[in-house]
């Protein structure tokens, strides 16, 4: 179901001591600070994962996530982290395809396609990331790289498992860079998204998918990309490292 989400991907960030402080500072912010229609999806280093379900509660808006996990259900795959152990600690929501993936750890649009099989095999919800190249947007067909990302990792789905994706449109030129996408750039992508999906599974289920900006979002900037009429929310690096910052961009979002 389509809905306002903002999630905080910590990447490889924060001590244990570090994570504790900011997980129960969000957790109290959001609980005295946000009353709208809003889910908060927190994404600590999978180290974290067991001890920040503690610190969540159970059935409110706050949803636990992780991000990243293997391909494959299980076996021997040293280092790596399955969607049903996830599952097993309580994750609800699972980041896949984040362009650091794709860049430092070579990840493919196949190996994504079987990610999100495995995330939603075990009913967890994957952020599914896309999002093109600096030198893709200013010298080429970016809309049709985007497109072809979807199409690649996501459009083997029937319509009722594509309804529980939620999309993450990401320009690799604006993450951690302080360059945001403007909103109405952010709009035009997420528009095209929404339509792609629209030509393959018909209206109503493009109509009913979350679609988050990521890149560069934060505390200042949040209100204007999430008044756009196809943005339901961002994926926030940088500014969900501090809780002031990102408990504002939550409140920006309702
Ligand atoms: P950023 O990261 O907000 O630090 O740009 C966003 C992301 O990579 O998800």
């Amino acid at each position: 179901m389509r809905k306002k989400i903002v999630a905080g991907n910590w990447k490889m960030n924060k001590t244990m001591d570090e994570a504790k402080a900011l997980l129960s500072e969000v957790v109290n912010m959001v609980k005295d600070e946000v009353s709208g229609d809003v889910t908060v999806v927190l994404c600590p280093p999978s180290i974290y994962l067991t001890t920040s379900r503690q610190y969540i509660p159970s059935g409110g808006r706050i949803m636990l996530g992780a991000q990243n996990c293997h391909e494959k259900e299980s076996g021997a795959y040293t280092g790596e982290v399955s969607a049903s152990m996830l599952k097993s600690v309580g994750v609800e929501y699972v980041i896949v395809g984040h362009s650091e993936r794709r860049q430092y750890f070579g990840e493919t649009n196949a190996q994504l396609a079987g990610k999100v099989d495995r995330v939603l095999e075990n009913g967890l919800t994957p952020i599914f990331c896309c999002g093109e190249s600096l030198d893709l947007r200013e010298n080429g067909d970016y809309v049709g790289f985007v497109k072809g990302q979807l199409t690649d990792s996501l459009f083997h789905l029937s319509a009722e498992a594509l309804a529980n994706v939620v999309v993450a449109y990401e320009p690799i030129w604006a993450i951690g860079t302080g360059l945001t996408a403007s909103s109405a750039q952010a709009q035009e992508m997420h528009f095209e998204i929404r339509q792609h999906i629209a030509d393959k599974y018909g209206d109503a289920v493009a109509q009913d998918i979350s679609i988050l900006y990521g890149g560069s979002a934060n505390e200042k900037n949040a209100a204007d990309l999430f008044s756009q009429p196809d943005v339901d929310g961002g994926l926030i690096g940088g500014a969900s490292l501090k809780s002031r910052a990102f408990t504002d961009v939550v409140k920006a979002a309702q």
